[in-house]
């Protein structure tokens, strides 16, 4: 079985005390991804090991590349250099085909809901059984409602994406993602315009997806209440790095700026207001410490 190496530049001190028995099983080892659209670098040399069966919640401000690196570990993206292994499997080096295969393990929730316009709610749900599977048109039925009950939508089975709220059509992709309760589930802030009680019960679901699944989940969020609730693990991306990885009892407690202000959501710190525009070039911060970011004010 695998170890998860630590090997993160800045987040060293957080996880420098996870060694020996303390370090779990990676389901995804994310190797030196780079990742540039033209001119512009979206994420450099990410090196990450997502542990199995757990839940890592990924933050960033707006723009940081969150969505580009999800997209990365199911091949939507190929990255200019690194690796991304599943198994002992480098994703970006599959085919068309082996990709197919790898995708079946993986349940996804993108930003956008991504739901197939002309079919209503039931054929949403049941496409990837219909797709990856032989199971009956019964047996379909049955997960298909279950799920569907799982995230109350029992009632809109008939209904196409275009009659619901962009609430029930996050949730109507989520029940999508888990009709083949896949190794790996992939949510891509699946509470934004969920209210406050729809992302309560949304939470109390992931942790029992968890539970009943042993799911390794990794969940982009900008709601720091949720990231309290369900991970495991948090990750911090800003200016295209992987600025800090860690339990999150360690990151509540960390003492790096940008880690505090970002979990504060404090207006002060390294954390700019339009954060991919006034970022520094590359080269600058690029180093051992996150503390070499210049600390100043967010609106001037
Ligand atoms: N397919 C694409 N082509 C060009 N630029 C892209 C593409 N996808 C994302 N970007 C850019 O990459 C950056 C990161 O985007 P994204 O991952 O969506 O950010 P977020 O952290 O908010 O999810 C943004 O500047 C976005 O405009
Ligand atoms: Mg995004």
């Amino acid at each position: 079985m695998d170890a998860v190496g630590w090997r993160l530049r800045p987040a060293k001190r957080i996880d420098s005390r996870l060694s020996g028995g303390d370090v779990p099983e990676a389901a995804i080892r994310v190797k030196h991804l780079t990742k540039s659209f033209g001119p512009q670098t979206i994420l450099e040399d990410i090196t990450m090991d997502i542990p199995k069966g757990a839940i890592t919640v990924v933050l960033g401000p707006s723009g940081t590349g969150k969505s580009v690196f999800l997209k990365h570990l199911v091949g939507l993206l190929k990255p200019d250099s690194g690796e991304v292994w599943v198994g002992d499997q480098n994703v970006p080096a599959l085919s068309e085909k082996e990709l197919y295969a790898v995708r079946k393990r993986f349940g996804v929730l993108f930003q956008d809901g991504a739901l197939f316009g002309s079919m209503d709610i039931y054929d949403n749900t049941a496409f990837p059984l219909r797709e990856h599977t032989r199971k009956s048109d019964s047996e379909i039925r049955q997960i298909v409602m279950e799920k569907l009950d799982l995230v109350g939508l029992v009632g809109a089975e008939k209904k196409l994406p275009g009659e619901i709220s962009g609430g029930m059509k996050k949730r109507a992709g989520l029940a999508r993602a888990l009709v083949l309760e896949p190794e790996i589930i992939l949510f891509d802030e699946p509470d934004s315009g969920l209210d406050p009680v729809r992302t309560s019960f949304l939470n109390e679901l992931v942790l029992d997806l968890k539970q009943q699944l042993g799911s390794t989940m990794m969940i982009v969020t900008h709601h720091i209440p949720s990231a309290r609730q369900v991970a495991d693990y948090i990750g911090l991306l800003f200016r295209r790095n992987l600025v800090s990885f860690g339990p999150k009892e360690d990151m509540f407690t960390s003492k790096d700026p940008v880690v505090k202000q970002f979990l504060a959501g404090d207006t002060v710190g390294p954390i700019g207001m339009s954060e991919e525009k006034d970022a520094p070039a590359a080269d600058d911060e690029d180093t051992e410490e996150t503390s070499e970011i210049v600390v100043r004010a967010a609106s001037g």
